[in-house]
């Protein structure tokens, strides 16, 4: 096992009705921004019953975050925080609303100029945050507990991460119901994302992290087993949707990477087809990992094979027939989540690799994955077998 820290400060209030707990979670005295997407937190009533929970807190309401949330949005809340005064925030929403908010939340005690500098050196200039908390409505990124979030320059075409340990939530509200109002895409959207999370830290090489394997085992095994389940249900099932939710939680929020490689390969060539072609996060990774896994066999051999034995029972067969059943039971997987898998379902063709490539080059992703091995040449490779 590979030496680690870990420390999560997020405080996780999970279960039906906890919305209410807000009035203990948040300062008494705090003068609350709460910050939303469009339409959904006030369609779902979530937004009138956060607002009853705060009581008598001064608090004002921030809307209009979009999906793969913009620097651009994002200054305006920054604005309108320093006019007002507000010194705490709220995250009412997915993955997006809540990574805004972590870049706002540390854009406001940024004092080096441009923040989006944040986004440029990841992070590592961040020396301070507006506390913040989050009402979790779509399992999916894990950004409920964790200090990480991306952000999109719309002006630049650049999406980046960033991560600090000033930006972790001080809570999050994680209340299974909320999910009940989802359109099948984004419960299947979220299935994809902690699969492909949990794969990005397991799928790697052994460091004989054996609890960390099985933790991260026990996720995928999950997602297998209530993902499809979750789609094909004519109604909510609580117990389903309790287990997305938490399942989501943990295989994002430290636990399954600490002590061991991590790969983020697909996620960075992911970024930029979102960047370039809108196409949802989720998607992207779909699209990218059975073909990333299949350019990586050699290195991640031992993981492969551990992996499809372990979690898709694949026993039988030379270690490459085995590997290419393991990389076909992912890929189908995300076919049976209704999401397609190639770059051609989605109108992206041929000509669009160089401008991926090339922008790949202009953010510094030139020596991604475990080994740093992941250059240009095979990031154009993983994107050409994808089509
Ligand atoms: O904008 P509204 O109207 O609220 O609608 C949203 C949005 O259109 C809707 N939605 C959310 N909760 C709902 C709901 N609709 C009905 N009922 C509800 N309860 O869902 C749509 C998508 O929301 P979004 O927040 O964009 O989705 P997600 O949670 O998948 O977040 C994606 C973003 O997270 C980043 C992605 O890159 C992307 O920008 N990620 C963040 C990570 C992190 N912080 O650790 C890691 C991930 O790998 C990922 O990169
Ligand atoms: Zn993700």
């Amino acid at each position: 096992m590979l030496n680690f820290d870990f420390h999560n400060p997020t405080h996780i209030a999970f279960g039906k009705d906890r919305i209410a707990d807000l009035d203990k979670l948040v300062p008494p005295h705090a003068k609350v921004l709460i910050l939303v997407g469009g339409a959904s937190a006030e369609k779902t009533g979530t937004l009138a019953e956060v607002r009853t929970a705060l009581g008598a807190r001064q608090h004002a309401t921030f809307s209009g975050i979009e999906p793969n949330p913009s620097y651009e949005t994002s200054m305006k809340a920054v604005a309108q925080i320093r006019e007002g005064g507000f010194d705490f925030l709220l995250a009412v929403g997915g993955g997006s609303v809540i990574d805004a908010v972590k870049f706002i939340a540390a854009a406001v005690r940024f004092e080096g100029g441009d923040p989006w500098a944040i986004l440029e050196q990841h992070g590592r200039n961040v020396t301070g945050a507006l506390p913040f908390g989050s009402v979790l409505t779509l399992p999916a990124t894990g950004s409920e507990m964790n200090n990480g979030g991306v952000i999109t320059h719309r002006a630049k075409g650049a999406k980046l991460a960033f991560g600090s340990k000033h930006t972790y939530p001080v809570f999050s509200v994680l209340d299974p119901t909320k999910t009940y109002t989802l359109p099948p895409q984004q419960l299947a959207n979220g299935v994809v994302d902690a699969f492909v999370h949990t794969v990005e830290q397991y799928l790697t090489y052994p460091v004989d992290g054996a609890v960390q394997d099985r933790f991260a085992e026990g996720i995928l095994q999950t997602l297998i087993e209530v993902g499809p389940r979750i789609l094909a249900a004519p109604e909510p099932v609580y117990a389903d949707r309790a287990n997305l939710m938490w399942t989501a939680t943990l295989a994002l929020n430290g636990l399954i990477g600490a002590g061991v490689p991590q790969d983020w390969a697909t996620h960075m060539i992911g970024h930029e087809l979102t960047a370039l072609h809108g196409i949802d996060h989720a998607r992207t990774l779909a699209v990218v990992l059975p073909s990333l896994l299949d350019a990586q066999r050699a290195t991640k051999a031992a993981k492969l094979l551990q992996y499809g034995e372990r979690v898709w029972g694949i026993r039988t067969g030379t270690d490459d027939e085995r590997i290419d059943a393991t990389i076909a039971a992912t890929r189908d997987f995300f076919e049976r989540m209704g999401i397609p898998t190639r770059l051609s379902a989605y109108g992206v063709g041929a000509d669009s690799v160089d401008k991926l490539v090339a922008q790949l080059e202009a953010h510094g992703m030139v020596t991604l994955g475990e080994h740093r091995d992941v250059t240009p040449a095979v990031s154009r490779r993983v994107l050409e077998a994808a089509l």
